[in-house]
C-alpha cells in the first residue's frame, strides 16, 4: 500500500489491503491545520466522507465511491448471486445519494454497476472473485484518472507559456483527484518544465477550498501563490496580475455549459471584460452528455451554517436568511477553451464536444 502518489502531496485517496481492505482518505476538512487520514470501513463512512467533504473534488469522489461499494462487504463474502447484486446495487444507490452536482460520483458508480451484473451472471457464482472484480474496477478508475490529470497538465500547461500569473478558484489539484489535479495540474506540469506561474487563489467562500487547500498543495511545492478574497479578482485583473484563469468542473453539459464551484461564473464574467483566457480543465468523466445544456445540472444547496457559522464563529444573525448555492454554471461563451486528456475543445459548441468526446 502506498498513500504516496508523487513526491510532494500524499495521496487523497487510498484502498488499503485487498478486497476485505477499507478506504483511507485525507480528512481534508482538517487541512491546512492537519494532515489526518480517514479511514472508512462501511459504505455508510463513505457517504458520510463524502457529504462531509472529507474527501472532495469531482474526480476524488468518483474513486472513493467505488471503492465505497466493495465496502459493503466489508469482512463478509456474499454467498450468492442475488444477495451479491441487491447489496453491491444498494449500496451504489446509496452512494450516489451523496453528493447531487459532480457528475464524476454517478460515472463511476455506473461503472461499477455494469461490473457488479456481469459478475453476478458468473457461473458458478464465487464471492471472492465478484468481490475481486469490483475492486479491479475501482483500482481501474483510479488508475484512468492518475493518467487523465497527467494528460490534462501537459495540454494545459500548453496554454500557459505566456502567462507569468494565473488565477485559480476553489481546489483542483491532487487532494481533488487521484493525483496531480486539473487545472492545478496545468500549473504544476509548467513548473515540472520550468515555467513556475505565480497563482493568485480565490479563497472560495464559504468553505475555502482555495485558501485552505489550494495554497497548500502549491506551498509544497514551492510554487509562488497570493491568497485573494473571491471579491478581489476584479482588482487583480485590472492591475494586470494575471494573464489567464484555470478553473476545474464538476460537470459539462453536451454544449460545454460548465458547472463549477459557485464563484466560477463572476470570474468568467470578470475575465470577459479583461480580455483575460478563462480555461477550463476536466476529464472526460466530468462530461454529462444527457443534459444539453448547463440549466439542466442539479446543483447542490448546502446547509446555511456553512455560512452563518462557518468554521465554529457566528457572523450573521440568529434566524439570518440563507441561500448556499454550492455550484454555478458558466455558460459556454465565455469560455475560451476546456482542457481534456485528449487535448482542447475550442471554439465550444455542441457539435465541438460531441466531436472531442468521439461520440458522433
Ligand atoms: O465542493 P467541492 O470542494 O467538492 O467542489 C470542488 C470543485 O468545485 C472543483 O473545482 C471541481 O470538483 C474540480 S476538481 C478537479
Amino acid at each position: 500500500m502506498s498513500t504516496t502518489t508523487d513526491t510532494q502531496t500524499p495521496a487523497a485517496v487510498t484502498w488499503c489491503g485487498d478486497a476485505g481492505g477499507y478506504l483511507k482518505l485525507i480528512d481534508q476538512t482538517l487541512l491546512p491545520g492537519e494532515l489526518a487520514f480517514a479511514d472508512c470501513r462501511s459504505t455508510e463512512q463513505a457517504w458520510v466522507a463524502i457529504e462531509r467533504l472529507k474527501v472532495r473534488g469531482a474526480p476524488a469522489i468518483g474513486i472513493a465511491a467505488a471503492y465505497g461499494v466493495l465496502l459493503e462487504f466489508s469482512g463478509d463474502i456474499p454467498g450468492n448471486a442475488n444477495e451479491f447484486r441487491e447489496r453491491a446495487i444498494e449500496a451504489c444507490d446509496y452512494l450516489a445519494t451523496s453528493r447531487p452536482t459532480a457528475v464524476n460520483l454517478f460515472w463511476a458508480l455506473n461503472r461499477m454497476r455494469k461490473v457488479i451484473a456481469a459478475a453476478a451472471d458468473v457461473e458458478p457464482f464465487d464471492g471472492e472473485e465478484a468481490l475481486e472484480s469490483l475492486l479491479n474496477e475501482a483500482r481501474t478508475i483510479h488508475d484512468e484518472d492518475r493518467a487523465m490529470c497527467r494528460a490534462i497538465g501537459i495540454h494545459g500547461s500548453a496554454l500557459l507559456t505566456e502567462c507569468t500569473g494565473v488565477l485559480t478558484h476553489c481546489n483542483t489539484g491532487g487532494l481533488a483527484t487521484s493525483e496531480y489535479g486539473t487545472a492545478l495540474s496545468a500549473i504544476f506540469t509548467a513548473q515540472d518544465m520550468g515555467n513556475t506561474l505565480h497563482v493568485y487563489a480565490d479563497e472560495t467562500r464559504p468553505l475555502l477550498q482555495g485558501a485552505r487547500l489550494t495554497t497548500w498543495e502549491l506551498m509544497q511545492r514551492q510554487i509562488p501563490v497570493t491568497l485573494i478574497c473571491d471579491s478581489m479578482a476584479a482588482q487583480v485583473m485590472r492591475e494586470k496580475r494575471v494573464q489567464a484563469v484555470i478553473v476545474g468542473a464538476d460537470r459539462i453539459a453536451a454544449n460545454g455549459d460548465v458547472a463549477n464551484k459557485i464563484g466560477t461564473y463572476s470570474v468568467a464574467v470578470l475575465a470577459k471584460h479583461h480580455g483575460i483566457p478563462f480555461y477550463v480543465a476536466a476529464p472526460s468523466s466530468t462530461f454529462d452528455l444527457s443534459l444539453t445544456d448547463g440549466s439542466k445540472i442539479p446543483i447542490e444547496q448546502r446547509a446555511d451554517y456553512e455560512i452563518t457559522e462557518g468554521f465554529g464563529r457566528r457572523t450573521a444573525p440568529v434566524g439570518c436568511n440563507v441561500y448556499n448555492p454550492a455550484f454555478d454554471v458558466t455558460p459556454a461563451e465565455l469560455i475560451t477553451a476546456i482542457v481534456t486528456e485528449r487535448g482542447l475543445i475550442h471554439p465550444i459548441n455542441r457539435v465541438a464536444v460531441a466531436e472531442h468526446l468521439g461520440v458522433v
